[in-house]
């Protein structure tokens, strides 16, 4: 009955995530969530896969060639950097997800940090649609994992209720350190 955490994160994007629009992919890693959103906002939507890792970006651009996906754009970047990728300034972003933590089977020193991480959610919220979400899955067992986890987890807890309502998902009885899911969503303004 219970989505498992991976399962739920899908679950939640694909549920509020419209074909065309254009979406994030913050922490693209081997690229299987980019490939979801790319099939999620069809032939006609974007997606803007980031980051910082050059293996990353081969691994991802190969498995979305390899699918033939025309609707990407994998960029060598830091997610805090992505407001220049935005065609335009008055666009609306229809979804992001972020997966913390290094890339698996690789280097574990070269993980997401609560500095980058915030000023990308934040920037993200500025140009997300209304009743759009970011889904952060946390990973947070690996060193330097924790203080990301309390940074991200203390920021979002302190965004006003009137403009987000934010879940946090998560399985209380298992063991070593198991991810979990902030979602934020947008609120409609009614005043
Ligand atoms: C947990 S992995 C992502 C896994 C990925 N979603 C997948 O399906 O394979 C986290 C990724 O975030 C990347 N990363 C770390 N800091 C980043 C930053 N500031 N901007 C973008 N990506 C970053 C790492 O290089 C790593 O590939």
């Amino acid at each position: 009955m219970l989505h498992g955490i991976l399962h739920y994160a899908h679950y939640l994007l694909e549920s509020t995530i419209e074909k065309d629009e254009t979406v994030i992919d913050a922490t693209c890693g081997n690229g299987k969530d980019t490939l979801f959103l790319s099939n999620v906002v069809g032939a006609n939507g974007h997606v803007l896969a980031f980051d910082i890792q050059a293996q990353a970006i081969q691994t991802t651009k190969q498995l979305i060639e390899d699918h033939q996906k025309t609707n990407v754009s994998v960029i060598h970047d830091s997610h805090e950097n992505l407001e220049k990728y935005l065609p335009t300034k008055e666009m609306l972003i229809g979804g992001a997800v972020f997966n913390l933590g290094y890339l698996p089977k690789s280097d574990k020193s070269i993980i997401t940090n609560a500095a980058s991480t915030i000023s990308a959610i934040n920037t993200i919220l500025h140009y997300l649609k209304t009743n759009g979400l970011i889904v952060i899955v946390v990973y947070y067992g690996h060193q330097g994992g924790q203080e990301e986890k309390e940074a991200v987890l203390k920021h979002v807890m302190q965004l006003s209720q009137r403009s987000y309502h934010v879940l946090q998902y998560r399985f209380i009885n298992q063991k070593n350190n198991p991810p979990f899911i902030i979602a934020i969503e947008k609120r409609k303004r009614r005043y």
